[in-house]
């Protein structure tokens, strides 16, 4: 039981048809329904702290909550920095103990994403800590747009061919049309999965990561709104687009979405059901059980990866 890099995690899984979850967590409740589900299901877990939960939270205590977590629990877990914008954070986070960064040179020109992402390459694996680099743009795009406009935004297979050669890069968060956020497509759900055929084909070898998967629960958007939310239209990746997607070299499926929904459903229903509360224990724990349960829904019923630990 330590903190692991997700090197053997992602072996595992290259060649199978299941994902390792990667969720992002910004407090303690988060955390623990998590690995309790991550226990439970016997499941690889990846959990991840951005540079917004690094500054809610702030790194010693997410540091120290997630070696608590190990502690309590037994589990190996990769800790990664999601969406490392630049070499310092990288840098600050390899040297916190972290066993995985990302470097996200998305928005760079493709040299640009190439000098940066080798640079952290080369510090984070003289420290044995592995990196995830981005290549495209995260957006959600009308399905019957022309291909020079779809190669304009999501990842092109030649070039991440290309970048993983050049850049000595663990995996590759690829664009092939999911977004962030819960509001994912307009019309009917799209992802390009002969791109993404076509990229796990050129780099069979390279784990390929999926940000943008929340799956958007209908039933915690429904709660949230029920309870005086306001979030219509709410839509996010369909579940067997992301099962689909674990059979072409997805190793990494990112979730935030979905933790923020259930968390807040839960909150809201307890504030209208027990307008005399006050104590954050009786309102914050039925979130964590929220937490648990979609988590352990989607460890079963979307990542596949139930005793793959
Ligand atoms: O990719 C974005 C993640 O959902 C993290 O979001 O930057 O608000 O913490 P955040
Ligand atoms: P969601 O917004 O779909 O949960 O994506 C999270 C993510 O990609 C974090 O990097
Ligand atoms: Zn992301």
């Amino acid at each position: 039981m330590s903190l692991v890099t997700t090197k053997k995690m992602f072996e595992n899984a290259l060649n199978s048809d299941y994902a390792v979850g990667a969720f992002n967590v910004n407090n303690m409740e988060i955390i623990q329904g998590i690995v309790e589900a991550a226990q439970e299901e016997k499941a690889p877990l990846i959990l991840q702290v951005s540079a917004g939960a690094r500054k809610y939270a702030k790194p010693a205590y997410l540091i120290k909550l997630v070696e608590a977590a190990i502690l309590d629990t037994g589990l190996d877990i990769a800790l990664h920095l999601d969406h490392g914008e630049d070499f310092d954070i990288c840098k600050k986070c390899v040297d916190d103990g972290f066993t995985s960064v990302m470097i996200d040179g998305s928005k760079h020109p493709f040299e640009e994403n190439i000098k940066l992402t080798k640079e952290v390459v080369e510090y984070a694996h003289s420290k044995g800590v592995s990196v995830e680099a981005e290549l495209g743009k995260l957006a959600g795009i009308e399905d019957n747009i022309n291909v020079d406009a779809r190669n304009a935004t999501f990842t092109v297979p030649e070039e991440a061919a290309e970048f993983v050669a050049k850049t000595g890069v663990d995996s590759l968060a690829v664009a092939i049309g999911t977004s962030h956020g819960a509001y994912k497509f307009k019309g009917e759900p799209y992802l390009d999965f002969e791109r993404l055929k076509e990229i796990h084909s050129l780099i069979p070898d390279t784990p390929l990561v999926l940000h943008g998967a929340s799956t958007v629960l209908p039933e915690f958007v429904k709660k949230c709104n029920e309870f005086g939310g306001d979030i219509p239209g709410a839509q996010g990746v369909p579940e067997d687009m992301i099962r689909t997607a674990t059979k072409y070299g997805v190793c990494k499926v990112n979730i935030d979405t979905d933790l923020r929904l259930a968390m807040t459903a839960e909150i809201r229903k307890h504030f209208v059901e027990h307008p005399a509360d006050f104590d954050p224990r009786k309102y914050l724990g039925p979130a964590r059980d929220a937490i648990k349960g979609m988590v352990q829904h989607k460890i079963r019923n979307v990542l596949n990866a139930s005793n793959k630990r």
